[in-house]
C-alpha cells in the first residue's frame, strides 16, 4: 500500500475512504488550512505556476513527480511509510513488545504534546518565510522556497492526521489551534522560540533551512523510532522531504560564500566595506548570521537535563537519533552523560544520568551533523585561496534555554562579563547595520537564468532541468 490515491479529495495512502468519520473531519479542516495558506502563506503567489515535486508513492525510487502547479492546488495529503506488522519496540522499558497501533491511555497526554509541538513548527516556518518570494535572487531560488513551503504545509497535514485519527475531540481542537497560533504574534505565538524569530532576508532563509530544518531532521529521526507505529511511519516519510530543505540551505550558503570569495579575489581585498560596496556579503556578516541561527536552533533541543526526556525515552515515545545503529542496551539505566554547567561563573563538565540528558545527546548529534556542512563551506573558501574560515560558535554561546542560559560566552568559548558582551555583541551577532545592509541587497530577480549579484548560480538545476529553466510561470 505505497501508491497514493489521488482520486480522493485528500490524497492519501492510508485508506482514508474506509473511515468516513475521519475523512469528514479532515475534509472540514481542509478549507481552514487553505484559508490559512491564503492568509499567511507565500505573499502574492496565488497565480504562479511553480515547478513542484509531488509525492506519487512512498517508495524510495520514484516518489516524486514534477509539474507546474499553482501552490494552493498542491495535493497536500497523508502519506505514511509502509507498515511492518511484526515491528517491535526496540528501546526503553517496553523493548521487545509489539509496536503500538493505537495510543496507550497512559501515554496519551505526552504523545499529544510531542505531536502538537512538532506540528506547530511546520506552519510556523511558512509564516516566517512568507515575504521572501518578493525579494528572490532567481527563479531557481524562488522555486526552492516554494517547494519548502508546500512541504512544510504537508508536514502540518501529517501531524493533523495523527491528531484527528488518534486523539478524538482533544486532537481536533489541537488541529484547529495549529492554524490559530501565528509566528511572532504577541498574543498567540508559535510554541518554540526559534519559530517566532523573523526570517527577514535570503541569507537568514538559507541559514534557517540549513540549521533549523536540520533540527527537524533530528527531532523527526527520534520520533521515527517511536513505539507508536503511526508516528514512526509518518515521520519516516517526512524525513525524505526534509532532506531537500537542508540541501536548499547548505547549497544556498555555499553559493553566497562562493560569490563573496570571487569578489574578494577580483578586488584583492578582505575589507568588509569594499566587499559590501561591490554588492557581495562580507564573510563577517555570514559568520554573524551563522552564530545567530546556530545558537537559536540548538536551544530547540530543550533543557540539558530533563525528566520529560527520560520519560519519553523509557516509555518508548521518542528514541535517539539512529537508535537501531547503537550498540548499547537501549534502556540506558545507570549510564551517565557529560553536560556543561555553570559554577562560580565558569563552565564545568558534569556527569549526569544519561536518561535525563537525552536532549543533550540529541543536541550533540545535531552539532556533529551541522559542523560537517560548515566544513564544506570552508572548502569553497579554501579552493578560492581565501584564508578566512567559518565556524560554529561554542555550544554555550547566546543560549536562552537550559543551564547555559545563565552565562555570557564569546563564540570561541570564553566566559565574558556583561560589559564585554554588550561591547562585542555586534561583532558576534548580526547588528541592525548588518540586517540593513543585507536587506539593501534583496532585489527581485526573476528572469530565467539570471541571479542576484550577491549569490553564485547553482551548479545544476532541479530535476535535471537547466539552470535557466522556467521554474516559475508568473501568469
Ligand atoms: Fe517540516
Ligand atoms: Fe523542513
Amino acid at each position: 500500500m505505497s501508491t497514493i490515491n489521488y482520486s480522493e479529495k485528500i490524497p492519501n495512502n492510508v485508506n482514508l475512504g474506509e473511515d468516513r468519520t475521519l475523512q469528514r473531519a479532515l475534509e472540514q479542516w481542509q478549507p481552514n488550512f487553505i484559508q490559512w495558506w491564503d492568509d499567511v502563506g507565500p505573499d502574492g503567489s496565488t497565480n504562479f505556476d511553480v515547478y513542484l515535486r509531488t509525492a506519487v508513492s512512498v517508495d524510495p525510487n520514484g516518489w516524486a513527480q514534477f509539474d507546474h502547479v499553482k501552490m494552493r492546488d498542491y495535493r497536500w495529503g497523508i502519506f505514511l511509510n509502509p507498515g511492518d506488522a511484526e515491528r517491535k519496540v526496540h528501546f526503553g522499558d517496553h523493548a521487545g513488545e509489539r509496536a503500538w497501533q493505537d495510543v496507550p491511555g497512559e501515554h496519551r497526554a505526552n504523545l499529544r504534546r510531542i505531536i502538537v509541538t512538532q506540528g506547530d513548527t511546520e506552519p510556523a516556518s511558512v509564516e516566517q518565510q512568507r515575504h521572501l518570494g518578493l525579494t528572490c535572487p532567481s527563479q531557481y531560488d524562488l522555486r526552492n522556497l516554494f517547494q519548502v513551503n508546500v512541504e512544510e504545509g504537508r508536514h502540518l497535514w501529517a501531524m493533523v492526521y495523527l491528531l484527528h485519527k488518534y486523539f478524538g475531540r482533544d486532537g481536533r481542537d489541537e488541529a484547529d489551534a495549529l492554524l490559530q497560533r501565528t509566528s511572532g504574534d504577541a498574543n498567540n505565538p508559535r510554541i518554540l522560540g526559534a519559530f517566532n524569530e523573523q526570517t527577514p532576508d535570503w541569507l537568514a532563509f538559507f541559514m534557517f533551512t540549513y540549521f533549523t530544518d536540520r533540527d527537524g531532521k533530528f527531532q523527526l529521526s527520534a520520533l521515527a523510532e517511536s513505539a507508536f507505529d503511526p508516528l514512526a511511519r509518518t515521520t519516516k516519510f517526512m524525513l525524505t522531504e526534509e532532506a531537500h530543505h537542508m540541501f536548499v540551505g547548505e547549497s544556498g550558503v555555499s553559493r553566497v560564500v562562493a560569490r563573496t570569495a570571487q569578489v574578494m579575489n577580483e578586488l584583492k581585498t578582505d575589507d568588509a566595506a569594499k566587499i559590501r560596496a561591490a554588492g557581495a556579503i562580507d564573510l563577517g556578516t555570514v559568520q554573524r548570521y551563522l552564530n545567530f541561527h546556530y545558537s537559536v536552533t540548538i536551544d530547540l533541543f530543550g533543557a540539558d537535563q530533563s525528566s520529560n526526556a527520560a520519560t519519553f525515552y523509557s516509555s518508548g515515545l521518542k528514541g535517539r537519533y539512529e537508535e537501531g545503529k547503537r550498540g548499547d542496551d537501549h534502556v540506558l539505566k545507570g549510564q551517565t552523560y557529560k553536560v556543561l554547567e555553570v559554577q562560580n561563573g565558569q563552565l564545568v563538565e558534569k556527569d549526569v544520568p544519561m536518561l535525563n540528558a537525552l536532549n543533550e545527546v540529541l543536541r550533540d548529534d545535531f552539532i556533529k551533523d551541522s559542523v560537517a556542512g560548515v566544513g564544506r563551506w570552508n572548502r569553497v573558501l579554501e579552493k578560492a585561496g581565501i584564508p578566512t574560515r567559518l565556524a560554529v560558535p561554542h555550544k554555550a554561546f547566546n543560549r536562552q534555554i537550559g543551564a547555559l542560559a545563565g552565562i555570557k560566552m564569546s563564540p570561541e568559548g570564553r566566559v565574558v562579563s556583561e560589559t564585554e558582551w554588550a561591547a562585542k555583541k555586534n561583532e558576534w551577532l548580526p547588528s541592525a547595520d548588518d540586517f540593513a545592509f543585507v536587506a539593501s541587497l534583496m532585489g527581485r530577480v526573476v528572469d530565467p537564468g539570471k541571479f542576484a549579484g550577491w549569490i553564485a548560480p547553482p551548479v545544476m538545476g532541479i530535476n535535471r532541468q537547466p539552470v535557466d529553466f522556467e521554474y516559475v510561470r508568473f501568469g
